[in-house]
């Protein structure tokens, strides 16, 4: 799956190198199952130790344990059902998730949906174990089926090197993964290198992550420009607040 070459990246690392302190310190690791059903194009969480050939088992941690990505966040919950009511977004797409967290949205996609490929990233040493084993959990298996678990840290330097060994993606999608804006222009460097002239950019953010408007500013300057009109939300009050938004390259 890759461990081999995975580097001590943490999550912490982005606050600045200097940064001593931990500020997502907690000393207990205390793990949730979730259960989730995709059915009639929706992801909705399912009861305690359902199984049936469709649903999906996700490890989540209780409390951040020094990092964001070890519990699941709504943007990724939000994102899978976006995903299985437009399932020709995937369909044999070459595909890459960033600051995938616990693994939900590739998992989704590799049991409901076809890429060609998919690519579930993260940066986190910690998020990318715990990824990696709810992929296994889930009955798919790393370097078959297209399916690859690869560490990736966003900025120019890594983005290079990952497309070399990757190739450019169709797809790129980012859920709840701008809360600083330091990070904002490494994003941008990432998904400009990798995803292919045609290709779409989804992002979902709530309301705790990076003003949106900051955001557009900088897809602009790497020459991305949003598409309202291809945003999406279901009918809840709650989804309106938090679409999943569409960018393309600017022609
Ligand atoms: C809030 S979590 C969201 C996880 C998942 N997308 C979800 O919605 O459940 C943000 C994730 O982005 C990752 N991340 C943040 N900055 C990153 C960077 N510069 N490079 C790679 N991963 C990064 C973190 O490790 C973390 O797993």
């Amino acid at each position: 799956m890759g461990d081999g070459d995975d580097s001590e990246w943490r999550e912490y690392n982005i606050h600045g190198e200097n940064e001593q302190v931990d500020i997502f310190a907690s000393t207990e690791v205390d793990y949730d199952t979730l259960y989730y059903t995709c059915r009639d194009g929706r992801l909705q969480q399912a009861n305690e130790g359902a199984s049936d050939d469709d649903s999906i088992v996700v490890r989540s941690e209780t409390n951040w344990h020094k990092s964001t990505g070890m519990s699941v966040c709504r943007g990724s919950e939000l994102l899978c059902s976006y995903l299985l009511k437009h399932p020709y977004v995937i369909n044999n797409k070459r595909t890459l998730e960033l600051g995938c967290g616990t693994g939900l949205v590739g998992i989704v996609i590799m049991k409901h949906l076809n890429p060609a490929s998919m690519l579930l990233t993260d940066g986190d040493l910690e998020v990318l174990k715990n990824m990696r084993h709810n992929v296994q959990e889930n009955g798919l298996k790393p370097d078959e089926n297209h399916l690859a678990c690869p560490q990736l840290i966003w900025g120019k330097k890594s983005a290079q090197k990952f497309k070399d060994k990757n190739g450019a993606q169709d797809v790129i999608m980012a859920a709840d993964c701008l809360y600083i804006p330091q990070s904002i222009t490494n994003l941008w460097e990432l998904v400009d290198q990798v995803l292919t002239n045609t290709g779409v950019f989804l992002y979902v953010a709530g309301e705790t992550q990076c003003d949106f408007d900051r955001v557009v500013k900088s897809g602009l300057e790497f020459g991305f420009v949003h598409c309202p009109g291809e945003n999406w939300a279901d009918d809840s009050e709650e989804n309106k607040q938090y679409p999943v938004r569409l960018f393309r390259r600017k022609i």
